[in-house]
């Protein structure tokens, strides 16, 4: 089995990727990821390790192209998933640590948010985010869509 991947073949690949928070050129600028290099190739499982604060949440805002890199390059599927954003909407997915929940919303409509963004209708909406029993659903259905 090989160890490394090459850049064409990877589903992932960061070249020299350095991250820093703060005013650039300045004492008050702190390098949270420093000339990262990594590989990744489709299918591949790969878990970061690292103790709290070295940077892990950093680099996948980078992979998601929530974050841009200060400098080096960050590919997904052979694309710069900070500039061409919209064309992964939908294909990356991301658990995040703490809950993103909008308290205006019931857990159902939170649900189908990322159904919303993918400009998905209220009617399939309801379909693939309905986790109550078949009566609780047909009430919500006649609700959101109306009588009949
Ligand atoms: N927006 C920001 N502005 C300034 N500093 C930041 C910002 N985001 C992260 N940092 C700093 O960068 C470093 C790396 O943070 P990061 O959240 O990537 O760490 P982590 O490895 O995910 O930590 P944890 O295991 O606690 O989740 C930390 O020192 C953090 O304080
Ligand atoms: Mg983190």
């Amino acid at each position: 089995m090989r160890d490394t991947v090459t850049p064409v073949e990877a589903a992932i690949h960061l070249d020299h990727v350095s991250k820093e928070f703060g005013k650039p050129g300045t004492e008050a600028t702190y390098r949270a990821v420093d000339g990262l290099n990594l590989d990744v190739r489709p299918g591949q499982m790969l878990a970061l390790l690292g103790k709290t604060g070295c940077g892990k949440s950093t680099i996948f805002n980078m992979i998601a192209g929530l974050t841009e890199p200060t400098s080096g390059t960050v590919r997904v599927s052979g694309r710069d998933p900070f500039s061409d954003f919209d064309s992964f909407r939908g294909r990356i997915a991301i658990v995040f640590q703490n809950d993103r929940l909008l308290p205006w919303r019931t857990a159902i409509q939170n649900v189908e948010l990322g159904l919303e963004m993918l400009d998905v209708d209220a009617p399939a909406r309801l379909d693939r985010t309905c986790l109550c029993d078949q009566r609780q659903y047909s009430l919500m259905r006649r609700a959101v869509l109306g009588a009949g």
